[in-house]
């Protein structure tokens, strides 16, 4: 079942979904050269913290990892596709990309949001991995519309992504979000025929996450049984945001 949330339900999920922009907007500063992944950690811990929020990843128990996570972000470097963790020893260097991925839950209510940042100058061939990743979220944004359906947002991910000669990932997917942070639908960035195709309407809520690697599509468990990793090592981007459907079209929760 999917739920659908109130106007009012909505505007709770706004207040998550704008500490979650805020949060990421600082980390977007501290990502440079020379800093380490635990930076960011201790920076948006501090964050969720003074909002009065909680974090919606530490202590999230995930079946195929055995175990509560740790961190409340996910920082994923370069061939790491989504659930890197955060690591004093992890510096970030010049042509590293990071995927932060953060989410808070506030007055009973969670946001969920991903932005991929270039360390310095990387190269033009993941710039525009960056730049495809990033597009083929704006036009799926663009699909979330009350008589729509599901796989148009899906098809739309997997089409942009296609046609420029990248992969889209098929082992993690995006979802609905409001009460819970993974609700029904799982939102794939590729049509699965093996699952329904439900009509949108107004109040669902979908989290729509493209996970994009340069080279093939498959994607592997690193031995600490969270980091996924790019099976052939070439990069990955991750971009994030809550959309809500709405009488006046797609409504971004987690940017202003
Ligand atoms: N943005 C991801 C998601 O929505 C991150 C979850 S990390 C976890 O699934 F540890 F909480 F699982
Ligand atoms: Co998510």
């Amino acid at each position: 079942m999917i739920v659908r949330k109130t106007t009012a339900e909505l505007e709770k999920m706004r207040r998550s979904g704008l500490l979650v922009f805020e949060i990421l907007r600082k980390l977007q500063e501290i990502a440079v050269e020379g800093a380490t992944t635990m930076d960011l950690e201790v920076a948006a811990e501090k964050m969720i913290s003074d909002a009065g929020a909680r974090p919606a990843f530490k202590g999230y128990y995930v079946p195929a990892a055995g175990q509560d996570y740790k961190f409340v972000l996910c920082t994923s470097v370069n061939e790491e596709i989504v659930h890197g963790m955060p690591n004093p020893k992890r510096v970030l260097k010049k042509g590293d990309i990071v995927s932060i991925d953060t989410g808070v839950k506030l007055d009973g209510y969670y946001g969920d949001s991903a932005v991929t940042v270039p360390i310095g100058e990387v190269s033009e061939p993941v710039r525009k991995l960056l730049r495809v990743t990033r597009e083929a979220l704006e036009l799926a944004i663009d699909r979330v519309r009350a008589g729509n359906r599901l796989f148009d947002v899906c098809g739309t991910v997997e089409q942009h992504v296609t046609s420029n000669g990248f992969s889209v990932v098929r082992e993690y997917v995006g979802h609905g979000i409001g009460t819970q942070l993974h609700e029904e639908p799982q939102v794939p960035n590729y049509v699965d025929r093996r699952n329904e195709n439900p009509r949108l309407k107004e109040g669902m809520v979908l989290a729509v996450e493209p996970m994009v690697n340069a080279g093939r599509p498959e994607a592997v468990v690193r031995k600490d049984r969270w980091t996924a990793v790019t099976k052939d090592g070439s990069y990955s981007a991750h971009f994030e945001h809550c959309v809500a459907v709405t009488e006046n079209g797609p409504w971004v929760l987690t940017r202003p």
